[in-house]
């Protein structure tokens, strides 16, 4: 067994803890976060089906994107379908009996992966083009994207420019489910892939990829209008509102 398999095994197993452990204890306190006032965006829906409906194309068409910016959107849509797909086709790394809906999604999964890359580099290019928005721009949006934009590339060149075994990275990830681990192909490309995939699982509960998690607890988008039918009371502040009636 080669040092560098038993270093990437080692890696992976402490990215995945921190990622499950990380993103749980993020989402606890999402949603135990008070919300003491009712402040969705009007127009609102009256109903709770209305506003889970809200949510829905919020998180499938990025509804108030689209009504704000259309050349964010479009770039926006690129890279996360993009990656939907991508994503899709490599769901095979971990499946020794393969799913025929995984099998039929990989060649779209490719474009997939140029789509995602061509729409971070739309993304990116906003924030060095448009002075206003470089200006707001910090170290950690440059570096997500940077992160994002290698593990594209890297990914694309072991299709394009410098084949792996992929058969043997297979061999890998389904040992690692296993906790015994296996050989690594000891390839550029990989090697890269792999580390900036590591580093993306370590940074997520720490950065501003949260908006993935947090978009569903956003009170301006899942909070229904009804505060004329009924009166809106947080959880933590019904007991003093109870002594109070007493
Ligand atoms: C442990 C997880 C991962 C493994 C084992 C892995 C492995 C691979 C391999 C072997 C390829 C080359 C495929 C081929 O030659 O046909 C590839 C391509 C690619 N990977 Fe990953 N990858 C992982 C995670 C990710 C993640 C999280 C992303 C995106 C954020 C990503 C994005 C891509 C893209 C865009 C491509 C090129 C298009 C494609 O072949 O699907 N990968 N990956």
């Amino acid at each position: 067994m080669s040092t560098l398999s038993v270093i990437y095994a080692l890696l992976f197993y402490a990215a995945t803890a921190l990622l499950v452990v990380g993103l749980a204890y993020r989402i606890k306190t999402y949603a135990t976060t008070p919300t003491p006032l009712k402040i969705p965006t009007m127009p609102a829906p009256l109903t709770k089906s209305g506003a889970a409906f809200r949510v829905f194309k919020e998180v499938a068409f990025f509804e108030s994107l689209f009504k704000s910016n259309r050349w964010i959107w479009i770039f926006a849509v690129l890279f996360h379908a993009g990656l939907a797909l991508a994503l899709s086709r490599h769901v095979r790394y971990f499946q020794a009996d393969v799913w025929l809906v995984i099998k039929l999604i990989q060649p779209f999964g490719i474009y997939g992966g140029m789509a995602m890359v061509a729409g971070l580099l739309g993304l990116w290019a906003r924030r060095v083009v448009q002075e206003r928005i470089r200006y707001i721009s910090g170290p950690s949006d440059h570096l997500m994207l940077a992160l994002l934009v290698l593990i594209g590339i890297s990914g694309l060149m072991m299709k394009y420019v410098a084949h792996t075994d992929i058969v043997q990275v297979k061999v890998f990830f389904l040992g690692l489910m296993r906790f015994n681990i296996q050989e690594l192909p000891a390839d550029g490309p990989l090697m890269v892939h792999l580390a900036a995939v590591a580093t993306l699982m370590i940074v997520f509960p720490f950065s501003k990829l949260l908006h993935v998690p947090g978009v569903f607890f956003s009170p301006a988008r899942n909070q229904v209008d009804d505060a004329r039918d009924k009166r809106h009371l947080a959880a933590w502040a019904a007991p003093m509102d109870a002594d109070r009636e007493a």
